[in-house]
């Protein structure tokens, strides 16, 4: 890196560095003053029913805004209205046919151009095609494929006849596809032959053809020719889309549905043990992705070019791919690969190339960049981008002055945005305009929003302090339920402290009230009595000039009761010696106390993750506790966690050091 670049880098993390958003963002921004907060806080039902009047478009009105039945809320009670009609039909309608909803490009190069007119052509084929293969409304429909067009595409031609989506990330394996089949009871799947990944061809449908063995609700498989690989067919259940969907009429009437019919079920990701199928609604649901995607993000739909870097298979994907912006007329940017094929670059050149406004990543993504280096975004002009976002997990002060210096040049608001799929939308976060920001702080909750934190036994703790994070009322986009279980449901989100939704993450508020998210509580170690949180040494690990990315786990011990342990990756060009352990093991007594400092470091060159890039800290501790290592089915490279242990195992003195 350019030394002066490097200063600069070093002179932004000075500890307690604000920033405040400048004149000239504030210029243009849609929300500078606190009126928006005030309103919302008055009055939160009459606040979400402004915006589900103004963002959305509807049949029928409701008659009640929201009824709370604790813990089942419902929205815009007696209201109806169509997803995919606010989506797409009523843009074209509006004349904006020919706006670009997204520009798409393919790992391999190839690239394509659709328009909100074609969307909705394209989605009303599609539609008519799922009807053809007996879907009806109120079907679940599972969608296991890449990131290519027709994806949001399929779960739009869903919204469109009032069928229930159910999308199973193309990365999952065969059990993880044939459990949340079986859990839904879907009744037809659209997949594909393959998706590009790293040069490589995934294969979608041997994957589905294994679970789709022990699949008996599946009656009919649509698939996508994307890799032409050459894929065995069944007979009388398997239809190529070339073959079914272009020969359908484009006219597909949307179905009118009530605002609490399903829209979706998700499965949340395996860092837990049985997926849950988290339930999402139709019209609270629309109104406050609609509303996050617009004031969070600070949107200008004539002008931006907005890039969410997630995938579809994400909650992440559905809400701010596809359902958001396209409610909001957005024109957005898709990728189907990986950020380093043919190179590094891509991302950067593909920013260059749309001339991107908006740019929104997970902090795992932004550490990679980081660890590459910054040769690889200075290959290319990225002076387009106004605005940066970041969402999944707490983003390290250090990761986020890189994304704020390397990426934004020192001028675009960095959005944090805390939500989960759960929660549907975003819930905490900047507003760009108005809020000053802290790095590694996602700051205060969105108007409309109530959230505290409170302690072990659920009293808020007031200003400075730290517990878990609670939301103290029913917002419109939350989840409705878990498919099949109501008690599951109450148990897991609303039994631990009465009448408020626990998130499960641990929080603190600063002496100006901002929050810090802590990362899930089941992530605490308990060493010699002191409570400490992973996501707390993690901080403190990256926060060495050496590491790129740590994860950490407690280990049982004999004497302490847990002991830290700590996986390290180290910078590019930096070599892993003894000396260094002792170095971060000091660095971490010196940052957060000699208590925290790891009993054991190994350094590694890549950590096991999810595939939304969560790292699965239970595989980590079955590793430093030498035990069989449970599921990692939903592992994005199940190889890693196996090179670890045979690692950690051959590492010398680690256990009674
Ligand atoms: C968990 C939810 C939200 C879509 C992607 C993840 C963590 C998420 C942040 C953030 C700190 C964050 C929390 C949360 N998380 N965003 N900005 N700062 N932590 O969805 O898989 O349902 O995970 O991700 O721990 O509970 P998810």
């Amino acid at each position: 890196m350019a030394d002066d670049r490097h200063d600069t880098i070093e002179s932004l993390l000075v500890e307690g560095r604000t920033y405040p958003p400048s004149a000239e963002f504030v210029a243009g921004a849609r929300v500078t003053d606190r009126a928006m907060l005030e309103a919302a806080d008055a009055d939160p039902e009459g606040f979400w029913a402004g915006q589900a009047a103004e963002l959305l478009t509807w049949f029928e009105p409701w008659h009640t805004v929201c009824e709370w039945d604790l813990p089942f809320a419902t929205w815009f009670v007696g209201g109806k209205l169509n997803v995919s009609y606010n989506c797409l039909d009523r843009h074209v309608e509006a004349g904006a046919g020919d706006k670009v909803a997204y520009h798409w490009e393919g790992e391999p190069g190839d690239t394509r151009t659709i328009t909100y007119a074609q969307l909705l052509d394209e989605v009303s084929r599609l539609a008519n095609a799922l009807k053809a293969l007996g879907v009806e409304k109120g079907d679940r429909v599972n969608v296991y494929l890449g990131m290519v067009p027709e994806l949001p595409m399929a779960l739009l031609a869903c919204a469109r006849i009032g069928a229930v989506h159910s999308v199973v990330f193309g990365g999952f394996s065969a059990d993880s596809l044939r459990d949340r089949i079986n859990d839904a009871e879907a009744k037809v799947l659209i997949t594909g032959d393959g998706a590009w990944r790293r040069g490589s061809v995934v294969p979608l449908k041997e994957t589905a053809d294994e679970a789709l063995a022990e699949c008996p609700t599946i009656e009919k498989v649509l698939v996508l020719q994307r890799t032409a690989h050459g894929v065995p067919m069944t007979e009388g259940r398997d239809v190529w889309w070339h073959d079914l969907v272009p020969a359908q009429s484009d006219d597909c009437p949307p179905e009118p549905m009530d605002a609490e019919d399903l829209l979706y079920l998700l499965y949340t990701s395996g860092t837990t043990a049985k997926p849950k199928g988290i339930m999402h609604t139709t019209g609270g649901y629309l109104t406050q992705v609609a509303f996050t995607h617009k004031y969070v993000f600070d949107l200008r739909p004539d002008d931006d070019v907005y890039w969410c870097a997630a995938d579809v298979g994400w909650v992440t994907g559905h809400s701010y791919i596809v359902y958001g912006p396209l409610t909001n007329q957005t024109t957005s940017v898709m990728y189907e690969g990986s950020p380093d094929h043919p190179d590094k670059d891509r991302f950067w050149s593909i920013v260059a190339k749309y001339g991107v406004t908006i740019l929104y990543l997970a902090p795992t993504a932004i550490r990679t960049f980081m660890k590459w280096g910054t040769e690889f975004p200075e290959r290319h002009d990225m002076s387009s981008l106004r605005l940066l976002g970041s969402v999944g997990e707490p983003i390290n002060p250090e990761a986020w002055v890189w994304y704020w210096e390397v990426i934004g040049g020192g001028r675009c608001p960095i959005v944090d945005t805390w939500w989960q799929t759960e929660t549907g939308a975003i819930m905490l976060s900047p507003l760009p305009g108005l809020t000053t920001l802290k790095p590694g702080s996602a700051t205060f909750p969105l108007p409309g929003i109530g959230a505290d934190v409170v302690d072990t036994d659920g009293a808020s703790v007031g200003v400075p302090g730290g517990g878990y994070l609670v939301l103290t009322r029913p917002w419109p986009s939350m989840l409705r339920g878990i498919w099949g279980d109501p008690e599951r449901y109450r148990d897991t989100y609303w039994a631990r402290f009465d009448g408020k939704y626990f998130a499960g993450d641990g929080v603190k508020r600063d002496d100006d009230g901002y929050f810090w998210l802590l990362g899930r509580v089941d992530d605490v170690m308990l060493v010699s009595g002191h409570n400490i949180s992973t996501a707390e040494v993690e901080h403190a690990l990256v926060g060495h000039h050496a590491v790129a990315e740590a994860a950490v786990v407690g280990k049982t011990d004999a004497t302490s009761g847990q002991a830290v342990a700590a996986f390290v990756i180290l910078k590019a060009g930096v070599e892993p010696s003894e000396a260094l352990v002792g170095e971060l093991r000091d660095h971490v007594g010196n940052a957060i106390g000699p208590i925290a400092k790891p009993k054991t470091i190994l350094f590694t060159e890549d950590l096991p993750k999810t595939r939304s890039g969560k790292i699965m800290r239970r595989l980590l501790k079955d590793v430093s506790e030498d035990k069989a290592l449970g599921d990692t089915t939903t592992l994005a490279d199940p190889g890693v966690v196996e090179s670890i242990k045979s690692r950690y195992l051959a590492q010398p003195g680690g256990d009674d050091e």
